[in-house]
């Protein structure tokens, strides 16, 4: 069987962006794939972090993981700092990348610009996230497409370690959804939504109150024509709320243009806005179940052990290729 592999920062809380670009699919895909789902904490400690909350969001996450349906039995659900392969090969990867290549990274760019001084973490963040993804002989890499280019640096990263050192690692291939795999602000809707915009309502939260979210949508940004049309270019509002709306309904975005041809944006919002209530509530009352128990800490416990096994035997293949440390 092939390996999946795919990580989400607790750096805050996850929005529907998060949910519908990456763990919607997850949950179907653990039936045909050794899978992998990480919580990946050293990556969130690149800007920094308030060390309580980030304690609770850590495990906020792993709870939604499991709400949201990862199913323990099937998947190892596991915290990256918890297993010490993860930043030694980053390392190890820090030495095989170029500071060019690493500047040239548009999220790096974003999340520098402007900034008197970012921290060196910012800019060897991929190495990190390529050493999560090789560690496991990945095959497929399920993410929104805002990570396509660490993807393909992670890519160069295993070819080149590859021909220079020792042909150990596989070379993983993106997976992204057809819709769903950006979705965009509701107050900008040609801006990506994201978990640290500072207008609440441009974002909808996994965990926001039912009446909140029927709230964002309601205001969301759309157009003074009034007809429903796919049109990225010169409709991005009301596009965005079809992929959404076909993102939830997991239908083509085209059926959902037809079923509403001829409806207000009002009756539109509210439809969407059930849609979205119904998913989300259900994932929040097992949320809640979970975070408070026990059973999240055995299943984190027994991730961890199948991780560390597995990503040890390939961070010492790696560090053999590369001669590091005594022969063993
Ligand atoms: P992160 O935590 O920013 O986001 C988690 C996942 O959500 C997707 N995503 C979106 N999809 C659609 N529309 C949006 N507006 C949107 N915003 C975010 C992201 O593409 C991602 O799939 N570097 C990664 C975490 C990571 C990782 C990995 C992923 C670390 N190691 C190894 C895969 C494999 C990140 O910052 O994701």
């Amino acid at each position: 069987t092939q390996t999946i592999f795919s990580g989400i920062q607790p750096s805050g809380s996850l929005t529907i962006g998060n949910y519908l670009g990456a763990m919607k699919q997850f949950p179907e895909l653990q039936d045909d794939y050794d899978s992998y789902f990480c919580i990946v904490d050293y990556h969130a400690i690149t800007v920094p972090q308030d060390r309580l909350k980030l304690r609770e969001r850590t495990r906020s996450l792993a709870a939604l993981y499991l709400a949201c349906g990862i199913d323990p039995e099937k998947s190892t659900l596991f915290i990256q700092s918890e297993v010490p392969a993860h930043a030694e090969l980053s390392w190890m990867l820090q030495c095989v990348a170029s500071i060019g290549e690493l500047e040239r990274m548009t999220q790096f760019k974003d999340k520098s610009e402007g900034k008197e001084s970012v921290t060196a973490g910012l800019l060897t963040y991929p190495p990190l996230m390529a050493a999560d993804i090789l560690l496991y002989g990945t095959d497929l890499v399920p993410v929104g497409d805002d990570q396509k280019q660490h993807l393909e640096l992670t890519r160069n990263l295993a070819e080149r370690f590859n021909n220079r050192y020792n042909n150990i690692f596989n070379i993983p291939d993106i997976r992204i959804q057809e819709v769903g795999a950006r979705v965009m602000s509701l107050q900008n809707p040609t801006k990506k939504m994201s978990k640290s915009d500072d207008n609440h309502k441009a974002t909808i939260f996994m965990l926001d109150e039912l009446k909140q979210i029927e709230k964002k949508i309601k205001s969301a940004v759309t157009d003074s024509e009034g007809i429903i049309e796919y049109d990225e270019e010169n409709k991005p509002g009301i596009t965005n709320l079809l992929n959404i709306y076909a993102s939830f309904a997991e239908k083509p975005v085209e059926d959902i243009v037809t079923e509403n041809q001829g409806k207000g944006y009002g009756d539109f919002k509210q439809d969407l806005a059930e849609l979205v209530q119904g998913e989300l509530e259900a994932i929040q009352n097992r949320y809640y179940d979970l975070y408070e128990s026990d059973e999240l800490d055995d299943i984190l416990d027994h991730g961890r052990e199948k991780a560390d096994r597995v990503a040890s035997k390939m961070l010492n293949k790696a560090k053999k290729a590369m001669g590091i440390g005594r022969v063993h």
